[in-house]
């Protein structure tokens, strides 16, 4: 899988070191190597100099695009751009990782889905979290049956980089560049990708918007506007089979703006017979409730992964390895090998995200339940 890069800035560079570790990966049956990249800016461009195996380093993502060399490209750009690169993608017939939120609003994600599925290019959406040893974990408990009949359902992401004022805005705080959904597009599809994939979708949302500073210093001596929603909350009821008829709380938490938290992510599932705790602060624990003794258990995970890797099983995990584990499920998947591995977002997931999203508005506008 030869791969280009559109949007070599902070996840850009991820993806490269994972390229750069592909050999990690054991009895791994898909080559991965990164051959092309494009960014606007020069610095960027020099990085990925370092890199032995990029042939081609441009400003100009057509140029990319037209390159034999490239099968698959991973776009992580602003989200106002999402549309028009990740359609330029499909239309040069290469398959694409997008990034999320999946196009800066509603209507961008289903266009974006619309051209995926007419040009029959292999599409799926980047959320890294659900490849924690954790995650995996709490999914096969999940997925075991073993909480009874489901009580309530937690999901979160958050982080506090938003809580200094004096950190010059970037695009992520103005909606014309980070969408009007802020920090839902900023961390929602990693809050919703497990609960959407366990069936677990919201029939009602009422939400609770927070904004964070309205002027920032804008990194070039002057201040500037921002306009983006920095705290999401989420009540949602949820409905599934076979839990009694009864409707499930589910509350999802999208946070830039939570004192002593870096880059926290949570999943939680409580049952009539059991329950589930993780959270990424605390990557090596996960928490299960057991009936019989009445009180958790606190577990030491190590390196279980998916995708075996040569790490040794006792260290512990790390945002960069799930990066990597995420890109084997999108290299896995694209070569029919998945099989019964849990997968990267597909678009209609990333659809789903934008009509949650657009809920959510409509609830904080209205200060109301909005039916979804
Ligand atoms: N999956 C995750 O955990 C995660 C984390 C952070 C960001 N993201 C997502 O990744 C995407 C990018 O975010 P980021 O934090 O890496 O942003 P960033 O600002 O660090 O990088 C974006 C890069 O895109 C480049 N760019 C802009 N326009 C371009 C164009 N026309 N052609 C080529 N390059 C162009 C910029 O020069 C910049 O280097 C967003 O969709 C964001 O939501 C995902």
């Amino acid at each position: 899988m030869r791969v280009g890069i559109i949007g070599g800035g902070l996840m850009g560079r991820e993806a490269a070191s994972c390229f750069g570790r592909w050999f990690a990966l054991q009895n791994f049956s898909v080559r991965a190597e990164l051959t092309a990249v494009c960014d606007l800016r020069e610095d960027l461009l020099e990085w990925f100099g370092q890199v032995p195996t990029v042939q081609l380093r441009t400003r100009d993502h057509h140029e990319l695009l037209t390159s034999e060399n490239v099968d698959a490209v991973y776009v992580a750009v602003p989200h106002h751009l999402h549309e028009p690169l990740y359609c330029d993608v499909l239309a040069a017939g290469k398959d694409l990782l997008a990034e999320k939120p999946f196009g800066i609003d509603l209507a961008a994600a289903r266009r974006i889905r619309d051209a995926a599925n007419a040009s029959g290019r292999f599409v799926r959406c980047s959320s890294e979290f659900p490849f924690a040893p954790g995650a995996q974990r709490a999914i096969d408990y999940v997925q075991s049956g073993a909480l009874g009949r489901v009580l309530e359902i937690h999901s979160g992401f958050l982080h506090s980089s938003d809580l200094d004022p004096a950190k010059p805005a970037n695009w992520k705080r103005h909606s014309k560049t980070c969408g009007e959904i802020g920090v839902m597009g900023d961390l929602g599809m990693h809050t919703v990708h497990i609960p959407f994939r366990l069936g677990w979708k919201p029939k009602r949302v009422f939400a609770q918007l927070q904004k964070g500073f309205p002027q920032r210093p804008d990194g070039q001596g002057g201040t500037t506007e921002c306009d983006t929603w920095d705290n999401a909350t989420l009540n949602c009821d949820v409905e599934i089979d076979g839990n009694d008829g009864q409707t499930i709380p589910m509350r999802l938490q999208q946070k830039r703006l939570a004192p002593g938290q870096t880059n926290s992510w949570h999943f939680e599932a409580i049952g009539t017979n059991g329950g589930v705790r993780y959270n990424t602060r605390d990557a090596n624990t996960i928490h299960i409730y057991e009936k019989e003794k009445d009180g958790w258990t606190r577990i030491d995970l190590g390196h279980v992964m998916a995708f075996p890797v040569i790490t040794g099983g006792i260290f512990e995990a790390g945002f960069p390895d799930l990066n990597l584990q995420m890109w084997a499920a999108f290299a896995s998947e694209r070569a029919g090998e998945l099989d019964d591995r849990f997968g990267c977002a597909t678009p209609d997931e990333a659809i789903a995200s934008h009509e949650l999203w657009q809920a959510a508005l409509k609830s904080h506008a209205e200060n109301s339940v909005v039916e979804l």
